[in-house]
């Protein structure tokens, strides 16, 4: 996509989601370099125990996953970030033959694929920067001679954004990118009790509540829109029906968003509901897989229970 057709993209998902009741944004635009700088800061708070729950689990258990992966794997990750965790993975494996991260910053992407050529030159490794969201080409994951198998990885728990019915198509699309013989590697972070999962979407520091005004400040900074940042506040919610945290951006007093020419209203107590971060038992996310044609054979867990990582392959 050109600049142009990205923004052009932009414009119209935030008017369709101001536009509708109750008023939604989608979270993809939560990561501008000001987004990510704070997402990299949350994950080094006391709160938000994801990120180190997720380097614990892979720690623990990365010889039980490399055997499981076999040697001459083609890793394919999806939104690679910072790659911590992917070093982590790449070093315990079984002479990999490739790897392709998937990002859509390419500052992101560039960091990345810079620390790991370094650390494994003998690794192929092939970056996209692309929306892992979108379709993407087949050709360009190809490997001559091949690798033995692909293995899709999808740490952190970003599949717990996606609304169930999401999920469990994006799940069969990375099924179908792994092939009949290939696998998958998703993080899942767990239900647990409501004051955990709230400090951790509202911590200490202010920085999930800077990351979440953050969005605003991203389309007023984009979109030329007019917006009384000061009349939102970041708000943390557990919705128990759907088991899920929520980010909202609740508006203090009367206010409106103005943008290309349309005026949105919002009155005390309304709100923009930014993010979901859906959390999943062993067995719900398991179930959830069934539905999309893959078999959770096997789950680990880190030390402390607190988060977890299927290994899935076509039913
Ligand atoms: C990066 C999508 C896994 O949902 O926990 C962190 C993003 N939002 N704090 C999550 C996030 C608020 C995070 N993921």
């Amino acid at each position: 996509m050109s600049d142009n057709e990205e923004k052009r993209l932009f414009m119209d998902e935030v008017i369709a989601g101001l536009s509708a009741t109750p008023a939604t944004l989608p979270c993809k635009y939560l990561y501008d370099a000001k987004g990510s700088e704070l997402f990299e800061a949350i994950c080094a708070t006391s709160d938000y125990y994801v990120t180190r729950a997720d380097l614990a689990l892979h720690e623990a258990h990365i010889d039980e996953i490399s055997r499981r992966i076999g040697p001459n794997a083609h890793i394919i990750e999806f939104g690679s970030g910072a790659g911590v965790k992917t070093h982590t993975l790449l070093a315990g494996l079984d002479h990999p033959r490739a790897y392709t991260p998937i990002e859509i910053s390419s500052s992101a992407l560039e960091a990345s694929v810079r620390e790991l050529e370094a650390a494994f030159p003998a690794i192929d490794i092939r970056p996209l920067q692309a929306d892992y969201t979108q379709q993407i080409d087949a050709r360009f994951l190809a490997l001559d001679p091949p690798a033995n198998r692909r293995i899709v990885y999808f740490p952190g728990s970003t599949i717990g954004n996606f609304e169930r019915d999401e999920a469990r198509e994006f799940l069969k699309r990375m099924r179908n990118i792994a092939g009949h013989d290939g696998a998958l590697l998703i993080g899942v972070d767990l239900l647990k009790p409501v004051e955990r999962l709230l400090s951790a979407y509202d911590d200490q520091d202010n920085l999930t509540a800077r990351f979440n005004l953050n969005l605003l400040e991203h389309i007023q900074r984009v979109l030329k829109a007019d917006i009384q940042i000061d009349a939102f506040r970041h708000e943390a919610r557990f919705n128990p029906t759907l088991s899920r945290v929520e980010m909202h951006l609740v508006a203090t007093r009367p206010t409106t968003i103005d943008l290309n020419g349309r005026t949105f209203e919002f009155d005390t107590g309304q709100s923009i509901h930014t993010e979901n971060s859906h959390k999943y038992s062993i067995d719900s996310f398991r179930q959830l897989a069934a539905e999309a044609g893959l078999d959770s054979s096997q789950a680990w867990t880190d030390p402390q229970g607190l988060f977890s990582m299927h290994w899935l392959e076509s039913a």
